[in-house]
């Protein structure tokens, strides 16, 4: 038989109670975390989203509420009214509430607890398929309830700036039409139209800009997102952005200011961190060259070295072969981490660039003892090293790694080497933040497999107004209004400004190889929308989590959303997706092939 709270109401929260509280009369609510029961004194930790107090049961105190507290275990949900008291000599230090514990004289058992599948600590070593399994135990922990805890500070710190800087929040509807943001969408049958289909939005891209066509001036939103795309570390199926839009701006800066105003004062308000001065600007061409990747980590150097010219006449067939397709050979110098690593680490890196479609790592171990190790140095003459060394500024006790082939794979493989490399071997300081906007994006790329130029950033955005008149000689040469902010090698936000002439969003749709037939069934209704007037606009979206996992320090999404999927995106709780009933799939009109339904 459990209690009922009859009337009964909390006063503090568990991890408010301090050395000022002593000797007042409280009633704290939460489940038992932990119980020691020696023999006429029993302990308990009770655990609520604020921390963790401790209670003490005295049979000499009261023997009816210390025999009641013999039933209590771990994760029963009890109501404890008592006496703040000192710990005396007991003190512990490392609990915000250690300097007192509540003398029980009422307790009230809310709801009994089973064994739970894990003990719920703080440290527990247990997989994470059972803890998300058991998702809603695994929350009780600190560690993820002040991730969702900072998740709402956010959010509400997002919604105040953008209310106070004139952006209205409005809701744009899930059951949509297909937006083409370059993942798969996910589906929803229609009963009432058999055989159509709405699609979950990728981003409310089109109807945020239908939003300035109808005025809104405005617009935001804490918006999920759909697609359907390979999970990483930092991607879910569903997540969240704080997407918003504005009239009348035709300049990237415009909406960089608000952007990045609305970044600094998330990082005030939830961190305490003044971040006064401006974010760097750095142009994707740089950012590639420098740093092999368009969201570089700047927080370590370790930067990229183009040593064509160096090496194009070398007797080296595979560098010079990839010059002569059209390639590079690019180096990386990391400095003084001969001594650290092994023959077989530096193996290692070599299998590591291998996933971004490195053929092969070539390197140079420069030993303290002045002797160099090396896959390659017999191919280069002496002049050839002298130079590569100088380019590399190489000393003694650094390793240089080199990749030759096509441009992207040259940056992809040696773009993750440095980050791999810098985490590895801890070559900064993991505490500090490193924000950037990279700008001046292609607005288009040449998709081989599809043999026609996709948009770098989506088909709405806008080319910058002097490389226009070379979207008929030179596409790919075309820069396009976009931009991205990086927070420490991770893409947190991006957006552009938009084509609200439809002459030119036609032009580009016709570019990007969609016919006129395409056009009209695709986005007839948004292309028709801007011919009766459309104020210039531009806008961007953060990843709401992304964010989230920078502010709080982790490196797994999963850790800031409170019921996440796993890679394959399936749901441990809940056990989404699964089948329906054949009667819902008749409703339906649908048949599944059980054949093609891997
Ligand atoms: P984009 O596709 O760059 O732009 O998305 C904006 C931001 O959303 C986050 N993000 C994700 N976060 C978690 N899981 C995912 N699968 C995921 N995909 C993206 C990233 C990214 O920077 N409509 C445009 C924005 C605009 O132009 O205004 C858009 O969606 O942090
Ligand atoms: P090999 O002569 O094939 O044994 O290669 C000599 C060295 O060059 C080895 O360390 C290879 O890993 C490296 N190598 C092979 N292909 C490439 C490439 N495309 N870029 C850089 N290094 C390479």
């Amino acid at each position: 038989m459990v209690d009922f709270l009859n009337g009964l109401e909390r006063t503090h929260k568990c991890g408010e109670l301090r050395g000022s509280d002593i000797d007042k009369q409280v009633t704290v609510m939460g489940f038992v975390a932990k119980y020691r029961n020696l023999g006429n004194l029993l302990f308990i930790d009770l655990r609520d989203i604020s921390g963790v107090v401790q209670v003490a049961f005295d049979d000499q105190v009261d023997k009816a509420v210390f025999d009641k507290a013999t039933a209590i275990r771990n994760e029963f949900v009890i109501a404890v009214t008592g006496k703040v008291r000192s710990r005396g000599s007991n003190i512990n230090k490392n609990m915000p509430t250690g300097e007192v514990e509540i003398l029980a004289s009422d307790l009230r058992i809310l709801s009994e607890a089973e064994v739970t599948p894990f003990v719920i600590t703080e440290d527990m070593k247990v997989g994470e398929q059972l803890r998300l399994k058991y998702r809603y135990l695994d929350l009780r922990r600190n560690y993820l309830q002040s991730k969702l805890v900072m998740r709402d500070k956010i959010t509400r710190v997002v919604r105040n700036y953008l209310a106070d800087n004139g952006f209205l929040e409005i809701e744009t509807p899930f059951l949509g039409k297909s937006t083409p943001e370059g993942a798969r969408d996910y589906l929803v049958p229609s009963r009432v139209h058999n055989g159509e289909f709405y699609a979950l939005p990728q981003s409310p891209q089109l109807f945020k800009q239908l939003l300035m066509i109808a005025g809104m001036d405005r617009y935001y939103q804490i918006a999920r997102c759909f697609r359907d795309e390979d999970l990483r570390a930092n991607r879910q199926p569903e997540f969240s952005q704080i997407d918003l839009e504005m009239s009348y701006v035709e300049n990237n800066e415009q909406v960089m200011a608000i952007a990045e105003g609305l970044i600094k004062k998330v990082f005030k308000e939830c961190l305490g961190m003044d971040i006064t001065e401006k974010f760097r600007r750095i142009p994707y061409s740089e950012a590639m060259e420098k740093w092999g990747s368009d969201k570089p980590d700047t927080r370590f150097d370790l930067q990229l070295k183009n040593l064509s010219d160096i090496v194009k006449d070398c007797s080296f067939s595979v560098f010079t072969g990839a010059i002569a397709d059209g390639g590079s050979v690019r180096a990386i110098n990391a400095k003084g981490l001969c001594s650290k690593m092994t023959r077989k680490e530096v193996d290692a890196c070599g299998e590591f660039v291998k996933s971004y479609g490195a053929k092969g790592l070539a390197y140079a171990m420069l030993r303290e003892d002045g002797s160099v190790t090396s896959s390659i140095l017999k191919f280069l003459t002496e002049e050839q090293q002298k130079a590569i060394f100088e380019a590399m500024d190489a000393q003694k006790g650094d390793i240089l790694f080199f990749v030759a082939d096509k441009d992207k794979v040259v940056f992809d493989s040696l773009g993750a080497l440095r980050c791999y490399l810098a985490d590895k071997y801890e070559l900064y300081d993991k505490s500090k933040y490193d924000f950037l906007w990279v700008v001046d994006f292609p607005l288009l790329e040449y998709d081989a497999e599809e043999d026609r130029y996709v948009a770098v950033h989506h088909p709405f955005t806008s080319a910058i107004v002097e490389d226009i008149p070379l979207l008929d000689t030179d596409p790919l040469k075309v820069r396009s209004n976009a931009y991205d902010m990086v927070i420490n090698g991770q893409e947190a936000g991006g957006g552009s400004i938009r084509i609200h002439d439809w002459h030119m969003q036609e032009k580009i749709f016709s570019l990007l190889g969609f016919s006129q037939k395409d056009i009209e069934e695709r986005f007839g209704f948004f292309v028709d929308a801007f011919k009766y007037g459309a104020p210039p606009h531009g806008g961007l979206a953060f990843g709401l989590d992304r964010l989230t996992m920078l502010v709080t320090g982790t490196d797994n999404i999963k850790d800031v959303i409170a019921f996440p999927k796993v890679q394959n995106a399936s749901c441990l709780m809940t056990g989404a997706p699964a089948p329906v009933e054949e009667k819902q799939l008749k409703e339906l009109a649908l048949n599944i092939d059980k054949k093609t339904n891997l």
